[in-house]
């Protein structure tokens, strides 16, 4: 049997000594995104466990031109994200799961529990017949997350408890949680699930509080892409992770 993607970024992560994920987001200004996300890859592979790709390139670039990107990616043992934070019905999200993992070779991509628990758990099994992952989006990064994901329902149970639950039932290989919620990324640990932190720097959390409180993965674009020195910048986060989980 296919090792899960669970266990694939957990061993990339130990061969690079990196817990970082690069969220890989060209800034509009780039006009060739394809050479632009090829040349990054080659600068910080031997610093980062994934690629986490968004919008940013799977809408101006074509399905080959993805399967391209993720086979380099593959090459330098790094693990592949879309970031589409999934939410349809289960026809469609099928069709999602068989583009991006059969034809695209992502090994995982994001989903949002909203769906609900069946469809989570339909979500988890047609990923896995490419050998995929489903990571679930439990709590997002920006402000305006408690508006939706902090809502209290079902007798003041908070909305992102019920989704890990269902993250958890459904057999998840993860669950997404912003790096400015330390008090949530630490309520996680109940389940055992690994913790993807993004909102890093950029939108105002910090990597090593967030590693500090539980978060596994921490996701990381534009303090990195955006930086004098990208290769210097992921090194800097990459000790700074692992001098906080050692201490
Ligand atoms: P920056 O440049 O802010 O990029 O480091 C972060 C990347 O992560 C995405 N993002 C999220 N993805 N749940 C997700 O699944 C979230 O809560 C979340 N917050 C940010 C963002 O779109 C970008 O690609």
């Amino acid at each position: 049997m296919a090792r899960l993607f669970r266990d694939r970024i957990a061993s990339a992560a130990a061969e690079k000594k990196s817990k970082i994920v690069l969220a890989i987001d060209p800034s509009p200004s780039i006009s060739d995104v394809k050479k632009f996300a090829e040349r990054t890859i080659a600068v910080l592979q031997e610093h980062v466990c994934a690629i986490k790709v968004n919008f940013h390139m799977i809408l101006p670039l074509s399905g080959k031109e993805l399967a391209e990107i993720n086979r380099i990616a593959h090459s330098y043992g790094l693990q592949c994200i879309a970031d589409i934070k999934l939410n349809d019905i289960e026809n469609t999200n099928s069709v999602a799961i068989d583009h991006l993992m059969g034809r695209m070779g992502f090994d995982s991509v994001i989903a949002n529990p909203f769906i609900g628990s069946d469809a989570l758990q339909d979500l988890v099994k047609r990923a896995r017949k490419s050998d995929g992952g489903i990571i679930a989006l439990v709590y997002m990064s920006h402000a305006g997350a408690k508006e939706g994901y902090g809502l209290e329902v079902d007798n003041k149970r908070k909305l992102y408890r019920i989704f890990l639950e269902r993250a958890s039932a459904a057999g998840a290989d993860g669950i997404v949680v912003g790096a400015g919620n330390l008090q949530i990324i630490k309520e996680m640990s109940v389940s055992k699930l690994p913790v993807y932190s993004p909102g890093i720097g950029a939108q105002g959390g910090d990597a090593e509080a967030a590693a500090r409180n539980g978060a596994d993965y921490l996701i990381v674009g534009r303090s990195i892409l955006e930086s004098k020195n990208p290769a210097k910048t992921a090194v800097d986060f990459k000790e700074k992770i692992s001098s906080a989980v050692s201490d």
